[in-house]
């Protein structure tokens, strides 16, 4: 496959590694200096954007409009997805986007709908999430965390919201799930979900160890995507089904 790499930051070098590993030839790498017009004037099977939250929404309309299948990686533009939903099924485009492409985070998501499902019940328990990150990371709290924060309010009869904060203490009855988030050098991503009551405490708990597993992700998920029309997740990539 012809890639292009919108974003050539700590994300992009790490997936044009694993893309050329894997047999793909890199036909462009466009950093914040670069020109996305360059895009148009070859031949690209998909491109991946990993740029920043406010540069994000602008470079994937680009690609939809020249109708080049793009592969999301950037986070914290959720309330621009109406738009670029919009524009996917207008010009019937091709877009995937993962708040983590890490397939074990994925398989982390599974657990932890299930989880949220079978402690619906046991009101004893409070819900907290903590995720930690390296210093230069924009966004707080992590896609990810809102990723694991809505399938938890999506299967709770008492939580209504996420809140970014301090966690909650077991004795206060709150409807907020509270997300914690810390910036620590060179941790690339660590998400907890512990439900803790007066006895006990269950945990769960992900924690990747270098870039590559997003990297890894976000490659196959460009070859999934490739010769498609329509919105993608990892989900689909992984034929994780949910229940
Ligand atoms: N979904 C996932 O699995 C996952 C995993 C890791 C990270 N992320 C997200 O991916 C994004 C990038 O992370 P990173 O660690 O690679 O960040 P990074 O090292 O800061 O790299 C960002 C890159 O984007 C470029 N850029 C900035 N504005 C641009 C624009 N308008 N057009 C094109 N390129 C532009 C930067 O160029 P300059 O260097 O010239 O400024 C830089 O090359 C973040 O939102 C992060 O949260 C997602």
């Amino acid at each position: 496959m012809k890639i292009a790499l919108i974003g050539y930051g700590k994300m992009g070098k790490a997936i044009e590694e694993i893309a050329v590993q894997r047999g793909h030839e890199i036909v462009a790498k466009i950093d914040a200096t670069g020109s996305l017009e360059s895009l148009a004037d070859q031949q690209v099977d998909v491109a991946i954007e990993f740029t920043r939250p406010d540069a994000a929404v602008q470079n994937i309309l680009f690609c939809i409009e020249k109708g080049i299948p793009v592969v999301v990686g950037t986070t914290a533009w959720n309330h621009e997805f109406p738009r670029v939903k919009a524009a996917v099924e207008t010009k019937n485009g091709a877009m995937l986007y993962a708040s983590n492409f890490s397939v074990g985070v994925n398989i982390f998501f599974e657990i932890n709908r299930r989880l949220a499902q079978l402690m619906n019940p046991h009101t004893e328990y409070t819900v907290n999430i903590e995720e930690i990150h390296h210093l230069q990371k924009l966004d707080a709290p992590s896609g990810t965390a809102v990723s694991i924060a809505n399938d938890i309010l999506g299967n709770s009869s008492s939580l209504k919201q996420w809140k970014l904060g301090e966690e909650s203490a077991p004795e206060v009855q709150s409807d907020e799930l509270a997300i914690t988030s810390f910036r620590q050098p060179d941790v690339p991503g660590t998400h907890v979900v512990s439900y803790r009551s007066e006895v006990d405490t269950i945990e769960i708990r992900h924690e990747a160890h270098s870039r590559k597993g997003f990297a890894l992700g976000a490659v196959i998920a460009a070859e999934f995507l490739n010769g498609k029309k329509g919105i993608f997740t990892m989900s689909d990539v992984l034929k994780i089904t949910h229940k």
